[in-house]
Formats: C-alpha cells, structure tokens, sequence
C-alpha cells in the first residue's frame, strides 16, 4: 500500500492507474477509521479496481468553538486497517499542502447546505465542499463512496459534483450502526458510557418515526413529534429534530402532509458530543 502525501502525487498515481485501464475508487476521510468506514472501502472496492483513502481532518469544516484541536488523529490505526481492508493508496496530505495559498477560494453549494445542520454549524458545509472540490480536483475520472449518516453531506456533494460538472460518480452508502442501534461515528468515541446509553434514543426515535410511517402517518408534524419525544428525555440539547424533503432538504411545515418519501433527520448534543443520524422513510429500515 503507498502512503502519498503531495496532491501532485496523488493527481499522477491516479493518471497512472486509468492509464493501465483501471478505474479508481475514492473514500475521503478524516481518518479516525471505524466499520463505517471499512464499509465504504468495500463498496468502492466492489465498484473499482484501485482504491484510494484520503485521511485529512481539514480545518475550514470546523467552526471556531468546534472539535478540530482534539478530532481523534490516529493515523498508525488508521493505516492498518487500510492494509488489510486491501486499500490501494493512502493520501495523508498537510495542511500547507492542501491549502498553499491560504484559504481563498471557497465552493458554496446554495440552499442544500442552508437548512437542518447548516444553520447551526455555518461555513461547515461550505468548507466541506471545498475540501472535497480540491479532492475530486486531484483524484479525477473516479467512484467516490460517501456515508448517509452524514446525509445533508452527501446531497451537497451530489449536488456540488453535478453543478461543477466534475467526472466522479457519488455514491451514498447506507449508515452503518452498532448492533444495538447507533450509528458509528468518529465521535462515538467521546461518549461516556451513560451518554452512550442516552444516545440510543435517536435510533430508538427514528425507529418509531418508521413504524409510524408505515402504519399510514403522513403528517409531518405527527411524524416530528414521535422522535422529539423520544429524544428529548435523553438529550442534553437539541439542534434540531426535522422532518424534510429527501433531495434538497427543505423541512415541511408541521401542517403539511409527506409523500412516499421523507427525511427525518436529527442532531443532539450529549456532553461535548454531537451527534446526527437519519433515516428516509419509505426507503430505510427502522435502525432497530
Ligand atoms: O465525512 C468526512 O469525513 C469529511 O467531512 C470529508 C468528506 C472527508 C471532508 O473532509
């Protein structure tokens, strides 16, 4: 496996690779690897023939009060479990290297990254386009494989790709949770074990809400209720708790009524942690 750190590098190993007739996969990551992420390297695997993990915590995503000075960094970890998920290449660039001009030039992807997690982390989204832009810049022709646990993430990459018209192929994979439940984040990692408990609310909530909507409810303020009372015992704060259209994210009015598929999206803080799940009605399975 190459561990490559200069973009230039990157951009001629991924020439090289299409050169030979191979198509590359493309995980971004901020390391901190999980089973979440051996899931989408087994996608990207499944769908390429050389496949490349990026491991960069990248600054612009992280507001000024945010988790950037302690984002777990375990890049000996991480680089194990790349060898032997079969990862072709590493890219663990610097931060002088990704951004050697300062931080300028910025991708905004309009009203997707507005709503839900964009009102209370602003500028996040904008500097997870912009990563991924430069990312997707280096990389080239590829398949990049993303997690829908980070759902508003993924629409805005789906969204930012097409808009810039970039040749790469955007998979979202569905979350991958813990057997009782929870989604696996980096940030797991932070709970405590009695806030480990009280994070199951939210699969618990999300689980009702499908029930629920199988059951024939379709109204969008019923639907928001079920998780709010579930979560709301549990959780320190709530970001918010919203019930939105599935491709651009716009929440419904608590009157209005569903259709064959809606989002039902969640962040809470529980101690230092924040934590995000969702599920898509009429498409997932109830997490529990
Ligand atoms: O999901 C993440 O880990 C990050 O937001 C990403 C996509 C690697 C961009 O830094």
């Amino acid at each position: 496996m190459e561990i490559v750190e200069s973009p230039f590098e990157l951009r001629e190993l991924c020439n090289r690779v299409r050169a030979a007739g191979k198509r590359v996969g493309f995980v971004p990551t901020m390391g901190a690897l999980h089973r979440g992420h051996l899931a989408l390297v087994h996608e990207a695997k499944r769908r390429a023939d050389f496949v490349i993990v990026s491991v960069f915590v990248n600054p612009t995503q992280f507001g000024p009060t945010e988790d950037f000075s302690r984002y777990p960094r375990t890049f000996e970890a991480d680089r194990r479990c790349c060898e032997e998920a079969g990862v072709a290449a590493i890219f663990a660039p610097s931060r002088e290297a990704m951004y050697p001009s300062g931080e300028e030039t910025r991708v905004t992807v309009g009203i997707t990254d507005k709503p839900l997690c964009g009102v209370h982390r602003p500028g996040h989204f904008e500097g997870v386009a912009t990563i991924v832009a430069k990312l997707f810049a280096l990389v080239g022709p590829a398949v990049a494989v993303f997690g829908r646990k980070d759902y508003q993430q993924w629409r805005v990459l789906v969204r930012m790709t097409a808009d810039l018209m970039l040749p790469v192929e955007v998979v979202g994979l569905a979350t991958v949770r813990d057997a009782d439940g929870l989604a696996i984040s980096s940030r797991n990692r932070y709970l405590s074990e009695s806030e480990r408990v009280r994070a199951l609310s939210l699969a618990r909530g999300l689980s009702m809400a499908v029930v629920a909507f199988n059951g024939g409810e379709r109204r969008a303020g019923a639907l928001r209720r079920i998780v709010v009372a579930e979560v709301e015992p549990m959780a320190d704060s709530i970001d918010y708790v919203a019930v939105a259209e599935p491709e651009g994210l716009q929440p419904f009015e608590e009157d209005a009524l569903v259709g064959g598929r809606a989002l039902v999206a969640i962040a809470v803080k529980l101690g230092v942690t924040r934590l995000i799940d969702n599920v898509v009605l009429g498409e997932d399975p109830a997490p529990i």
